[in-house]
């Protein structure tokens, strides 16, 4: 299949997109680089000695869009293209408004009128809100988000579902993500958030490589096994070949379906500073602080689903994404930067 990566150089879409190439799919790719930058993607094309068509186009841009569909024409979307930080958009809810919803309203009719009826979209856990219980299940009815991000989301899997009611030809795979981490294991793709990190794995690594003096563990009075949170970490490596998966199920079907990509099993923030340290061989500074306003104790996924539907399961373990992580930000302590 050939395959448009909607911010296809950021950091899931980098990892998508060798998995893809690596499963003898061809992708193109599409970002503006908001939150990324064009070595990502030559460095994909280091990795798997595929030159790919990309393009600086913002989703939004409905010409600029149509014209790269006109140019490469594509079997089926993935459109990861957003912005994702929970606190800036609490910051600047409009923005994050008008760039996800847009984009998404964008490739939907720029799909429609060039014929492609495949998309998969980058969802979250998050639409799940405080209300469900952990492990959470594709059937449970979402919840109330705490910040515009999470809403961005909720909203987009509702505005992608009338889509698909309205359209029988359409197929829509809401793929809801857990917590990603970990890097490619060659450590030349990965995370490379700007400023002060707000996820706990790039903190940590960069904790690790001295950029940051303290890691700040956010509540150690949960109702928990050890006081701090609990999530569903999955490497992104796993998380990417759960996308080559879900585009081949895309061709197969119509309408919406929502899977849940996560281990399904739950790690404290404890357990991954420990972990860390262990695959690594160092010590983290690090220390208990308040709270962060807006976590949830616990939040982990029932994967069964992508298991029955997709037959795919997360194969890499705790130290693989503490390991991957690591050689990663040791190798690129200043992210793609020189
Ligand atoms: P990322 O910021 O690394 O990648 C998103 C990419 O989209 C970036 O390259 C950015 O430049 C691009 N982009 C943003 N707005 C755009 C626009 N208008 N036009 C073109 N390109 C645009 O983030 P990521 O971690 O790779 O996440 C990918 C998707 O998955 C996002 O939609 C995110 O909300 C979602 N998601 C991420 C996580 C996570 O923890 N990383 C969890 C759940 C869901
Ligand atoms: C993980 C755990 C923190 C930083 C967020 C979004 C979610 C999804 C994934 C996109 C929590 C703790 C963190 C730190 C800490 N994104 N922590 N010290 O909050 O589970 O999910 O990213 O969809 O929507 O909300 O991820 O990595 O921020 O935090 O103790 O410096 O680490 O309290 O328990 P989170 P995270």
């Amino acid at each position: 299949m050939r395959v448009l990566l909607a911010g296809g150089a950021g950091y899931i879409g980098s990892h998508t997109a060798v998995s893809l190439i690596e499963a003898g799919h061809e992708v193109v790719i599409v970002d503006n680089y908001d939150n990324s930058c064009p070595e990502a993607i030559a460095r994909v094309e280091a990795l798997t000695n595929i030159q790919i068509p990309h393009y600086e186009v913002d989703v939004k841009d409905k010409a600029a869009l149509d014209a790269v569909f006109k140019k490469e024409p594509v079997d089926c979307v993935i459109h990861f293209a957003g912005l994702k930080a929970v606190g800036e958009s609490v910051e600047k809810p409009v923005a994050y408004y008008r760039n996800n919803i847009d984009t998404t309203l964008t490739l939907l009719e720029v799909m429609k009128e060039n014929h492609v009826n495949q998309i998969v979209f980058s969802s979250s856990a998050t639409v799940y809100g405080a209300e469900n219980a952990s492990p959470l299940y594709e059937t449970m009815k979402k919840g109330t988000c705490t910040n515009p991000y999470g809403w961005t989301k909720w909203m987009m899997e509702q505005i992608l579902s009338d889509a698909a009611y309205a359209d029988k030809d359409l197929s829509v795979i809401l793929l809801r993500y857990f917590n990603p981490i970990g890097a490619h294991p060659s450590g030349t793709i990965g995370e490379d958030p700007q400023g002060i990190p707000n996820n706990l794995m790039p903190y940590v690594s960069q904790t690790a490589i001295g950029k940051r003096e303290c890691l700040t563990v956010f509540g150690g009075d949960y109702d928990t096994p050890d006081g701090t949170c609990l999530r569903d970490y999955i490497h992104v490596c796993d998380l990417a070949e759960g996308h080559v998966k879900a585009v081949e199920y895309a061709q197969t079907r119509k309408g919406v379906d929502i899977i849940n990509l996560g281990t399904g099993t739950p790690y404290s923030v404890l357990d991954i500073v420990h972990a860390f340290e262990k695959a690594n061989n160092l010590k983290l500074n690090y220390k208990i602080g308040p709270r962060r306003e807006g976590d949830l104790a616990v939040c982990f996924s029932n994967a069964d689903k992508a298991k029955e539907v997709l037959g795919w399961q997360a194969k890499r373990n705790l130290e693989d994404m503490c390991r991957d992580s690591w050689n990663w930000q040791k190798q690129n302590p200043n992210g793609y930067k020189k």
